[in-house]
This record gives C-alpha cells, sequence and structure tokens, in this order.
C-alpha cells in the first residue's frame, strides 16, 4: 500500500527530481481567467512547493496545506510568502467563503474526496474553482521508447507479484466524474498538455526514488537502463488537467 508519508521521507529528493508542470498549463490557467494577480489561492497537498511557488510568482496569496513536516518545513523556507499549515486536506481548519482558487497537483488521488470535495466548495468564494492536475509519468501515446520497455518490464513484474492497486489508476474522465459526482463542482475544462525531458542516470534515480510505488530495487534496475541505453534518455509525460467550477446551488 503507498504510504503518504513517502514523499515526506524522501523531502530533499523530491525538491530536486520532479520536473516543473508544463509552462502551456500555468498559460491555461491565465487564459481561462482562473489564475490572476490578486487572487487568494489554496494549494492542498503542496509538496516543496512546486504549484505554491508559480502561484505565487502569478502573483496570488498562497495557503500551502502539506502534511509531511520535511516538507512543511521546505515550503516555508522555500516560499516564505505563503502561508503553510502541517496538516491534511482533511483536517486543516481553513475560513469560509475565502479563496478564489483551490489547487490539487498531483495529490487529489491521497485525499478522502468525501471529506475533502465538500470543504474545497466551503472554503472557496463563489464563482471560485478547483483546479486538479497530475503528472502521469509516461505517455501512452507516445511510441514506447527502450527505457519505457525497461520500465514496463520492471513493473510487470511488481503487478504479476502484488494484487492490483486502485490507487490513483483512473483516468482523466473518471476522475472529473468522481470530483463532480457530489454537485458541489461542475466540470467545465479538461485538457492535456504531453510533454519530453531529457534525462540522466542521477536524474531518473532520483525521480523514479520519489515515486510512492517503486522499492530501492526497482530504482536501481531503472537507473541501471538507463546507464545501459548510454546514460540519458528521453521521457515523455503528459500532464491532464481538470477545471471544476463551484456550483452555487449545492449544498455544503
Ligand atoms: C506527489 S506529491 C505532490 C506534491 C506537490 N503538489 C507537487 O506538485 O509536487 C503528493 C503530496 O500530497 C501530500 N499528501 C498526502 N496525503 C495528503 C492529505 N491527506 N492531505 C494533504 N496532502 C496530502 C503528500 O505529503 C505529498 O506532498
Amino acid at each position: 500500500m503507498p504510504d503518504p508519508l513517502h514523499f515526506d521521507n524522501h523531502a530533499e529528493v523530491y525538491e530536486r527530481a520532479r520536473p516543473p508542470y508544463p509552462a502551456v498549463l500555468w498559460a491555461e490557467l491565465h487564459d481561462l481567467g482562473v489564475l490572476r494577480p490578486g487572487i487568494r489561492a489554496i494549494d492542498l497537498g503542496a509538496g516543496s512547493g512546486l504549484a505554491t511557488g508559480r502561484l505565487l510568482e502569478a502573483g496570488a496569496s498562497v495557503d500551502a496545506v502539506e502534511p509531511g513536516p520535511a516538507l512543511a518545513d521546505r515550503l516555508r523556507r522555500r516560499w516564505p510568502a505563503a502561508v503553510v499549515h502541517a496538516d491534511t486536506a482533511e483536517q486543516v481548519e481553513l475560513a469560509t467563503g475565502f479563496y478564489d482558487l483551490a489547487v490539487a497537483a498531483t495529490a487529489v488521488h491521497w485525499f478522502d474526496l468525501e471529506v475533502v470535495v465538500p470543504k474545497v466548495h466551503r472554503v472557496l468564494r463563489p464563482g471560485g474553482h478547483f483546479a486538479v492536475w497530475r503528472n502521469a509519468f509516461g505517455d501512452p501515446t507516445v511510441a514506447i521508447t527502450p527505457f519505457r520497455e525497461r520500465v514496463a518490464q520492471i513493473v510487470a513484474r511488481r503487478t504479476a507479484a502484488e494484487p492490483p492497486r486502485v490507487h490513483g489508476e483512473l483516468g482523466t474522465d473518471a476522475w472529473a466524474a468522481r470530483l463532480s459526482a457530489s454537485g458541489h463542482f461542475v466540470t467545465t475544462h479538461i485538457r492535456d498538455f504531453p510533454w519530453s525531458i531529457d534525462m540522466r542516470t542521477d536524474q531518473i534515480r532520483d525521480l523514479f526514488t520519489t515515486f510512492s510505488d517503486w522499492n530501492p530495487a526497482e530504482v536501481d534496475e531503472a537507473a541501471r537502463a538507463v546507464d545501459q541505453l548510454g546514460g540519458r534518455v528521453t521521457e515523455h509525460y503528459v500532464t491532464p488537467l481538470i477545471v471544476l467550477r463551484r456550483n452555487e446551488s449545492a449544498n455544503a
């Protein structure tokens, strides 16, 4: 079972290893009018602040919610302008009707949605938005690379040995349906952002170490595969974005 504190146990690696979200995603949030200077935003499951930092740079004031103590500490040091709550999205105490935008970046699959969705509805102002995205590491629409073949072999061995996980494996439309199922939100926008990145062995080692479902032996094997492929691979990723609007007729 993946451990939500996995990220906190690797806080330093997490901060250097996770690639930023693509610039086009931030441009899209601007173009949709969801991210504007002066808004109040809340970043749920903020990690080391990949989204917190960009929200601040866009002129938002930001509350960042992160239960991992080491990550919360890093957030405070790296982004002193953010108000950091070292707590879970389920338990954190937040003012009602205060925020214009709630964000969950590669984090929503960790939340108890029965608690968090009504809570996000409550803390948003009328007309507020909930933007949910994740980095999917791998892009099924791109021809499989030799490195991805090796990754698939490692994952296949693990999934043959373990019962299948349901955690985080929904597609984007299914996530949008889950997030709007209670009627608190209406999905207004879904878009996939594909992107690519060249990574060295040490970068792949760091990045895969941050994956909560990869054990150290598997990470070693992935790093060895990069070495055998010349020490550098091109990875194709996709970042699906779901934008939901607060449903004003829903009861909290
Ligand atoms: C994959 S990381 C994403 C971090 C960051 N948003 C980013 O984009 O890099 C998932 C984060 O969710 C946090 N998390 C796990 N369970 C949580 C919960 N119940 N409430 C809030 N955050 C949670 C973890 O501590 C971790 O920092």
